[in-house]
C-alpha cells in the first residue's frame, strides 16, 4: 500500500491521488506564493505565503537559553526566503520541559532569545517571527527523565509512555497557576523582540489533553468551558501584550485521530471522521479572544506521528496511503479557514509532496484553503526552499526531505536534532551518538 514516494511526473501523483480516493489539486502558476498577508488588525504581514514551521531542535542550553545550534538552525531557516518564521516550543516552566534541551524562556536568560529574534529578523530581513510556548504535560522530562503532569489518564496516550494508575493528576491550582506564566512569557516574547507569542494547543501536551478531561472533577473538567479554560485564559493573560506589532498566535490541532473520549474533535461513533463541533466553537473563541494567527495540524507526534507528519519511513508502516494523510491536513485547513476566515491560517502537509509541494501549495492557496504553506522537516533539510520556490520556480530533488524519520528518531533521544541527510557534516555525528551506531 505504502511504496512511499516514487513519483516522477504531476501525472502520477494525481493518478496515485485518484487511487487513494483523494483529491489533489496541483497548479502550475506559483505566483500566488509571492503574496504577501497581513495578519488581521496589525501591521505585521508574512513577506509571502510559505513559511516555517516551529520544529524543535533540543539544543538549549541547560537553563533553557537558546545555544550555538540553536542560533544556527534558525538563521540557516530564517535566510531561506519564507515569509514567516515560527520559532519552536518553548517551555513557560521549568518542569513543563520536554528535555534538557528544550528551550526555555525567563527572565534571567531572556538576552538569548533577544539574540534568537535579532537573528532571525535580520537573516529574514524582516519577516515575522513567532515564538512558540508551550507546556509539554505527560511528555515533560525536565532531567531527561520522565515526571509526566497529566491533566487526566489516558489509556491511549498510556501506550505511548507507561504512567501508573497512581500517578497523581494535575492540580486545579496548578492549572490556576498557568494563565499568568503564559502572560509573563508574551511579555518577555515580546521584549525579546519576537512579532508574536503562540499559545500551544495540540499534539497532546497538556493544553490539548485538557480538550478530552470529560471525567476530570471540578473547574478544568466536564463541560466544553471547564476544559477549555486555561487555554483561553492563557490566550488572554497573553494577549494583555497584544498590539498592531505584536501578534497572538495558536498552534492548533483540531483533531487528534484518537477515538472519542480520548481524542479531541473525533466523531463518537468514527474516529476517522472529524466532528466539527466542538473545534469550530473553540477557534471562534481563540478568535474572539485575541488570537489572529494559526499554524494548524492534526493528531499527535507521539502516537500517530502519521498523521502529523505523512513520511515514507518511520517508526511503523503507515496504515494509510501517505496521500490520505495530506489530503486529511488539507482539508482539515480548508474547513478552518472558512469557519474563521479573521485568522491568518498557515496549512500543513506539503514537506511529503517533495518536488511537487509548491504546486500543491498554490492550489490550495489560490483556493482560499490556507493563506500560507507551512513547512517543517523540509526546512531542516532545505532550508533555503522558499527561495528556490519563489525565485527558481521549483524545488531541487536533490535537495528534498525524503521524509525518513531521522530527525525524529534523533530527537526521541534527547539528542540536538537537525537532518543529518542534508546537512550531514552537523547532524549525522550526532545522529550515530544519539542511535549508539559506530
Ligand atoms: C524534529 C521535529 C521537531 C518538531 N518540533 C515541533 C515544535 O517544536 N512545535 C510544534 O508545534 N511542532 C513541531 N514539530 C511538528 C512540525 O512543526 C510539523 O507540524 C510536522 O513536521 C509536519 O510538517 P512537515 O510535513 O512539513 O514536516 C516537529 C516535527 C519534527 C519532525
Amino acid at each position: 500500500m505504502n511504496s512511499g514516494f516514487h513519483f516522477k511526473t504531476k501525472a502520477e501523483l494525481t493518478a496515485a491521488a485518484e487511487a487513494a480516493g483523494v483529491d489533489l489539486p496541483l497548479s502550475d502558476d506559483l505566483s500566488v506564493l509571492k503574496t504577501p498577508r497581513r495578519i488581521e488588525d496589525s501591521d505585521i504581514t508574512l513577506k509571502n505565503s510559505l513559511t516555517v514551521h516551529p520544529m524543535e531542535g533540543f539544543d538549549s542550553g541547560p537553563d533553557g537559553a537558546p545555544g550555538e545550534l540553536t542560533f544556527r538552525r534558525i538563521k540557516r531557516m530564517a535566510s531561506g526566503g519564507a515569509g514567516l518564521i515560527w520559532v519552536e516550543a518553548t517551555a513557560v516552566t521549568e518542569d513543563g520541559r520536554t528535555n534538557r534541551g528544550q528551550l526555555r524562556i525567563a527572565r534571567d536568560n531572556l538576552d538569548g532569545f533577544k539574540q534568537l529574534a535579532e537573528i532571525a529578523h535580520e537573516a529574514s530581513d524582516g519577516a515575522p517571527v513567532i515564538l512558540q510556548l508551550t507546556h509539554s504535560g505527560r511528555f515533560s522530562k525536565p532531567d531527561n527523565t520522565p515526571k509526566p503532569v497529566i491533566a487526566m489518564h489516558n489509556p491511549v496516550m498510556n501506550e505511548t509512555m507507561p504512567i501508573g494508575p497512581s500517578w497523581p493528576v494535575v492540580t486545579n491550582e496548578y492549572l490556576d497557576a498557568l494563565p499568568d506564566k503564559f502572560g509573563e512569557a508574551a511579555k518577555m516574547a515580546k521584549e525579546a523582540g519576537f512579532d508574536g507569542a503562540d499559545v500551544k494547543c495540540c499534539h497532546k501536551y497538556l493544553f490539548s489533553e485538557l480538550l478530552c478531561a470529560y471525567d476530570r472533577p471540578g473547574r478544568y473538567g466536564g463541560s466544553f468551558e471547564n476544559r477549555v479554560r486555561v487555554f483561553l485564559d492563557s490566550i488572554r493573560a497573553a494577549a494583555v501584550y497584544r498590539d498592531s506589532r505584536f501578534v497572538i498566535a495558536s498552534r492548533f490541532g483540531p483533531y487528534e485521530h484518537i477515538p472519542f473520549p480520548w481524542g479531541f474533535g473525533a466523531d463518537r461513533n468514527d474516529p476517522e471522521k472529524i466532528d466539527w463541533t466542538e473545534p469550530d466553537k473553540l477557534y471562534q473563541l481563540m478568535y474572539e479572544n485575541g488570537v489572529r494567527l494559526c499554524d494548524m495540524t492534526l493528531g499527535s507526534p507521539y502516537y500517530n506521528p502519521h498523521v502529523n507528519r505523512p513520511y515514507d519511513h518511520g517508526g511503523y508502516e503507515p496504515p494509510e496511503p501517505q496521500l490520505v494523510g495530506v489530503a486529511r491536513l488539507f482539508d482539515a485547513a480548508a474547513h478552518m479557514k472558512k469557519a474563521v476566515p479573521g485568522i491568518t491560517l498557515i496549512g500543513t502537509g506539503y514537506t511529503w509532496l517533495r518536488r511537487f509541494a509548491p504546486e500543491a501549495a498554490a492550489a490550495q492557496i489560490s483556493a482560499g484553503h490556507a493563506d500560507a504553506a507551512g513547512f517543517g522537516r523540509m526546512a531542516f533539510a532545505y532550508p533555503d526552499f522558499a527561495r528556490d520556490i519563489l525565485e527558481k520556480g521549483a524545488l531541487d530533488p536533490r535537495k528534498v526531505c525524503v521524509t525518513c524519520s531521522k530527525c525524529t528518531a534523533i530527537m526521541r533521544k534527547m539528542h540536538a536534532t537537525g537532518c543529518p541527510i542534508r546537512d550531514r557534516e552537523v547532524y549525522l555525528p550526532m545522529m550515530k551518538e544519539a542511535l549508539g551506531e559506530s
